[in-house]
């Protein structure tokens, strides 16, 4: 259980430059995105090989040194806060960062390649890497696969699960299991790539993946359009995908999450006047053959608005007004943090279930806790909101982890569950739902979840108090 005698051995084991003890340094990485959760940590690892991140497992493990894996520190749950006693290391992954092979299929990385520059990379080669997010800019593979992160386009692509054929990854022992080759097939007992994707380093440290790639975009068109409520939009959706098998994301947006970005977001401007009580952003794709994305979502838009289904819609006219309508999507979450304090909740429903919820549950919520504002956005199409009930005017900033903010999220949450819900769709559990999940899993996942942690990490390094306690 000692830090010096961990240092003293790994210094002769790695590059002078992977450890860094200047606590200017490690300040920066202390802190989540949100600024909800605040730990300490005197050493940040850098290593820049899997060799390196193998001595330092060996290494936590002979001294009982936890480690807090960490990418680009923006998850949502504080999975990458290190713990506030200060008795863990950090272990960056961003100097691994480099592209081992590139083709147009496929793409080994290291878990440091930030998420944008893996787009960038892909669309070199004529490719693209179907998995987008707002945190693109510094969200690492790494991380994405660990979160098993979804986005915006998971209503055809699937979440990164779908994207990951192959990992490299350093277990227990500093033993590194290698199956970036890309088998197709390969039945040797469970999938460990799969144990390992979403489960938040808790079981080991990701050092490269084998990524899918799909055929690159000739051209993208988003809508913006109006509709009257939750109910309507998912009609739409239903409409939209009877008829195309082009769409690929389909994001629910009411007019409070417009309105909050229009406020804090400089350059931003409303697509639709009058503004409508919901908003739905749809993309369309084409490939090169066929009608091409605009025309796609001009055909079908009409026809949904002959069938009643939409108030009023604006197509984009150019691939910059496109990103001007992602822009707005993608300053949500930004926007939401600025306006001080929400209980936030990411829980999916069965995707029939959503309206309702929105419409019928929110209300009770705010019933029961007079003074507070409910409201969702984000993946309709995959039963997927991130549903922030805000706090009554004049609270502290820090009402979300309060008596009362407490209270919320357990009402949210047990009503998703008795909806046939999940508390955590997307973001994953980190400290932030460790409680939640323990309360409301069923008996058999917390069994196998504790069971597979034992297991794989007998001494307790990798990430503890995370997802589980
Ligand atoms: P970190 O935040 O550094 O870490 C996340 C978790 O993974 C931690 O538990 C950490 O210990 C672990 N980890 C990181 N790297 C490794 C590794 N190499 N090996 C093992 N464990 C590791 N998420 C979505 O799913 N959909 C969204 O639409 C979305 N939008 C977002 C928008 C914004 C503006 C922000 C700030 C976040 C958003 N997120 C979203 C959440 C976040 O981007 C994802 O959770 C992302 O996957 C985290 O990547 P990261 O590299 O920042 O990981
Ligand atoms: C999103 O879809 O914008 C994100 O998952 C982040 C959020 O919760 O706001
Ligand atoms: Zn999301």
């Amino acid at each position: 259980m000692s830090q010096q005698a961990f240092l003293d051995q790994l210094q002769n084991q790695l590059a002078p430059r992977a450890i860094v003890t200047d606590p200017e340094r490690i300040a920066p990485w202390l802190t989540d995105w949100r600024g909800r959760w605040h730990g300490k940590a005197s050493v940040l690892l850098e290593p820049s090989t899997t060799a390196e991140v193998a001595a330092i497992v060996a290494a936590a493990e002979a001294h009982g040194v936890a480690l807090v894996p960490q990418g680009g520190n923006s998850s949502m749950v504080g999975g990458a806060t290190p713990p506030d006693d200060g008795s863990a290391a950090i272990l960056s992954l961003r100097r691994m960062n480099g592209i081992r092979h590139i083709a147009p299929d496929h793409a080994i990385v290291e878990a440091g390649v930030i998420l944008e520059h893996l787009h960038a990379a892909a669309e070199d080669v004529g490719a693209r890497f179907p998995l987008d997010l707002g945190a693109r800019g510094s969200a690492t593979v790494g991380g994405l696969a660990a979160t098993n992160a979804g986005g915006v386009q998971v209503l055809r692509f699937g979440t990164m699960r779908a994207q990951v054929l192959g990992m490299e990854a350093v277990l227990s022992g500093g033993l590194v299991h290698d199956s970036l080759g890309g088998l197709k097939k390969d039945n040797r007992g469970p999938s460990l790539d799969h144990l390992l994707i979403g489960a938040e380093g808790t079981l080991g440290i990701i050092t490269a993946l084998r990524l899918r790639l799909v055929p690159g975009r000739v051209e993208r068109t988003a809508a913006w359009v109006g509709v009257a409520g939750p109910e309507q939009a998912l009609a739409l959706l239903r409409f939209v995908e009877a008829r195309t098998d082009r769409v690929e994301a389909f994001e629910l947006i009411p007019a409070a999450s417009l309105a909050r970005v229009l406020r804090h977001i400089p350059q931003t401007r409303a697509p639709l006047s009058p503004p409508h009580a919901w908003n739905v952003l749809i993309e369309a794709v084409a490939t090169g053959e066929g009608e091409v994305g605009g025309q796609v979502l001009e055909r079908l838009l009409s026809e949904a608005s002959e069938a009643g289904l939409l108030a009023d819609a604006v197509i984009a006219q150019s691939g910059e007004q496109t990103e001007q309508f992602w822009r707005l999507r993608h300053s949500i979450s930004e926007a939401e943090r600025t306006d001080g304090p929400a209980a936030q909740h990411d829980i999916s429903l069965p995707v029939e279930r959503v309206p309702a919820f929105l419409t019928g549950d929110a209300r009770a919520i705010e019933a029961a806790f007079p003074g507070t504002e409910a409201n969702g956005y984000g993946h309709l199409g995959d039963g997927n909101v991130h549903f922030h009930v805000r706090a009554p005017g004049g609270a502290d900033r820090g009402w979300a982890d309060g008596d009362e903010g407490k209270a919320v999220s357990r009402m949210v949450h047990d009503l998703v569950t008795s909806a046939g819900g999940s508390i955590s769709a997307e973001h994953g559990i980190g400290q932030m739902k460790k409680d939640e999940l323990a309360r409301l899993a069923p008996p058999a996942r917390m069994q196998a979840l504790r069971a597979i942690k034992r297991a794989m990490d007998p001494h307790g390094i990798f990430n503890p108090g995370k997802l589980l306690d």
